[in-house]
């Protein structure tokens, strides 16, 4: 698995697995399954509301810790100091870890100043709570900010990218600062599945269009995470690291974007775009 260099020094495996809406039972087994196929990287929340699970899935597959990338994200509604420290000791309970990786503020707050909830993350990561810190659906004016404000580098900024909404300015300005795009809901929540241009360029080169999607994303340094639940999926989506896509196809998926947002969020605090 490649391995993509973070500005703090770290590295993280350029292919996760999401599991956003994996719960339960069935979150545990594609986590376990997810670990014995080759992943060693899980993308969780406080939001998602399981912690647990994922952390049963970690203990199953046996998977030593060290050889994990873990990253979970502050909710909106908890970004004050006492409140991120508060978190603090819930992922060590939930998680059933010392650290995760990686830690994000999931959505921006107007209520909370960013150098309030920046401080507190850099007291988790003082504390060995967390390796390093990041944001999540942040627009380029707001990872600017962040990145002066913040006492820890910003290592990266999740959010929705897809061919059909391929943020090039967003990247650009991510890209200027060494803070790294990672991908959410990557592969369109399953609907590149059915674009029929995805499809053509998959055929060339015997993949499926999720797996052409991933590739595209891979192309371009940028760390995705696809949600996956069966073992055919999960298997498919670590396949794709090894389909390599031509400069001409990746212009051509490149120009697919429609602005196509999949996933509503809390932007009445601050528009995306
Ligand atoms: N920071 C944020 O605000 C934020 C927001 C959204 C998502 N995320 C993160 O990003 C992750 C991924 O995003 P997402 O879950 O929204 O969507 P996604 O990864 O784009 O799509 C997931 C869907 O695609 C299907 N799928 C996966 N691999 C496939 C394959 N090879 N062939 C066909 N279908 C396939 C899955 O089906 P099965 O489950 O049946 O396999 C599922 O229905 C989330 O799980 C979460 O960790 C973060």
């Amino acid at each position: 698995m490649r391995h993509i260099r973070l500005r703090d020094g770290r590295t993280v495996p350029q292919l996760g697995l999401g599991t956003w809406e994996l719960t339960g039972k069935q979150c545990t087994a594609s986590v376990a399954d997810a670990l014995s196929m080759g992943y060693r990287h899980i993308d969780t929340a406080f939001a998602y509301g399981n912690h647990a699970q994922v952390a049963a899935g970690i203990a199953k597959a046996g998977v030593p810790r060290e050889e994990l990338f873990v990253t979970t994200k502050v909710p909106l509604g908890k970004q004050s100091r006492s409140q991120v420290l508060e978190l603090g000791t819930q992922i060590r309970d939930q998680l059933q870890m010392e650290y995760v990786d990686l830690l994000l503020i999931h959505w921006p707050n107007r209520k909370v100043p960013f150098d309030e909830t920046f401080a507190a993350m850099q007291e988790l990561i003082d504390r060995g709570v967390s390796r390093s810190i990041g944001i999540s659906n942040f627009n380029a004016d707001l990872v600017t900010r962040a990145n002066e404000v913040s006492p820890a580098p910003i290592v990266t900024n999740q959010v929705e990218f897809h061919p059909f909404l391929f943020q090039k300015k967003l990247l650009e300005t991510c890209e200027a600062l060494d803070i790294r795009i990672t991908a959410y809901s990557p592969i369109a929540r399953g609907e590149v599945l059915q674009d029929a241009r995805m499809v053509e360029i998959g055929r060339a080169h015997d993949a499926s269009a999720a797996q052409t999607t991933i590739a595209w994303l891979l192309a371009k340094e940028i760390i995705v995470i696809p949600k996956a639940t069966s073992r055919g999926h999960l298997a498919a989506n670590l396949a794709a690291v090894d389909i390599s896509l031509s400069t001409e196809e990746i212009s051509r998926i490149d120009s697919f974007d429609d602005h196509r947002r999949l996933v509503d969020g809390p932007w009445k605090h601050y528009p995306l775009e």
